[in-house]
């Protein structure tokens, strides 16, 4: 199973959104004639990206049942009975009406305030049990598990560290602006840290993409060869696709319930969600070696 975080330490970038375009594009894959089985865990207990796949009232009862990820890892580190299932829900697939594409099915797991706090709180905890403890289970029943990570994040924050600790690359959405791009070295250093607790190269920094952008504009103009700059001296790559600011792409993070298909969710857009995707992927494949990763072809 291949694991990846989208992460970076600004709030509201896109962070939520990456994650459910990876999400319902991926899902629409298959390897070698079976469907991608994607998990989206939702490491925010704001849960911006599991309403948007459970629906407000599901991520409710999710969370009612008291099956967060912190109360799992909690579980898995001390070392009670711990059934991974029951801390697993779905997003069923859309219905499809007429012929456009149904939203596919997605596993899903959800993040609540308490439990994140209670496993967050105590030093004792170690930073590597959702990679030992958690990560083994996952991959008898996903492909990949994407990571939606909370924004302003730091060495305390157990759980958050741990869920990069078990990732095997990070992505990071940040916005054409300047204050976004100034506050990048945060987040690298934060992605450096976790390498060194983890104790090994993971995760590997797959690079920055671009979000909200209005290619006629002049700030965008006037930024962009500023942006390469600042990249090239942080040593991060920078993904040639990039997201335009669309209303269509501002529904990602909506109620899965307003809308079954992927064209009624993205519109004309979904291009652009594909372009990103599939350069994710390439970027890993890349780091692997130029092999690596399966070979993923569409369904
Ligand atoms: N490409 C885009 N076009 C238009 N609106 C967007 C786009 N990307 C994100 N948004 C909107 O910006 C806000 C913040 O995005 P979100 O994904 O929740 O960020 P984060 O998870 O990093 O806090 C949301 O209201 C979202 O709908
Ligand atoms: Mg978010």
């Amino acid at each position: 199973m291949y694991a990846i975080s989208v992460f970076n330490n600004k709030g509201g970038v896109g962070k939520s959104t990456l994650t459910l375009f990876m999400a319902d594009f991926l899902a629409t894959l298959s390897v070698r004639g079976r469907a991608l089985r994607v998990l989206v865990m939702d490491m925010d207990a704001q849960g911006s990206s599991a309403a948007a796949l459970l629906g407000t009232d599901g991520l409710e009862r999710a969370r009612g049942s008291g099956l967060g990820v912190g109360r799992l890892a909690r579980d898995l580190d001390l070392r009670t009975a711990v059934d991974t299932g029951e801390f697993l829900f779905k997003r069923p697939r859309g219905v499809p009406k007429g012929r456009a594409e149904p939203l596919p099915e997605i596993g899903v797991m959800v993040s609540d305030k308490a439990s994140s706090f209670a496993f967050e709180v105590n030093p004792l905890h170690r930073l590597t049990i959702l990679r030992d403890g958690l990560k083994p289970e996952l991959a008898k029943r996903f492909d990949v598990a994407i990571l939606d990570l909370p924004g302003n994040i730091d060495e305390r924050n157990l759980l958050a560290v741990n869920a990069l600790i078990m990732s095997d690359a990070v992505v990071a959405p940040v916005e054409p602006s300047r204050i976004s791009i100034n506050a990048l070295p945060d987040t690298l250093e934060m992605v450096r840290y976790v390498r060194a607790r983890g104790a090994r190269e993971a995760p590997v920094f797959l690079g920055l993409v671009l979000n909200r952008v209005d290619k006629r504009s002049q700030q965008f103009q006037r930024n962009l060869p500023w942006i390469r700059q600042m990249c090239e001296q942080l040593g991060v790559p920078l993904f040639d696709a990039v997201l335009p600011n669309a209303m269509a792409l501002s529904t990602a993070t909506d109620d899965r319930l307003a809308c079954d298909a992927m064209r009624e969710r993205y519109g004309l857009y979904y291009p652009h969600v594909k372009a990103v995707v599939w350069e994710v992927f390439r970027r890993w494949r890349h780091r692997q070696g130029g092999e690596g990763g399966e070979a993923i072809g569409e369904p």
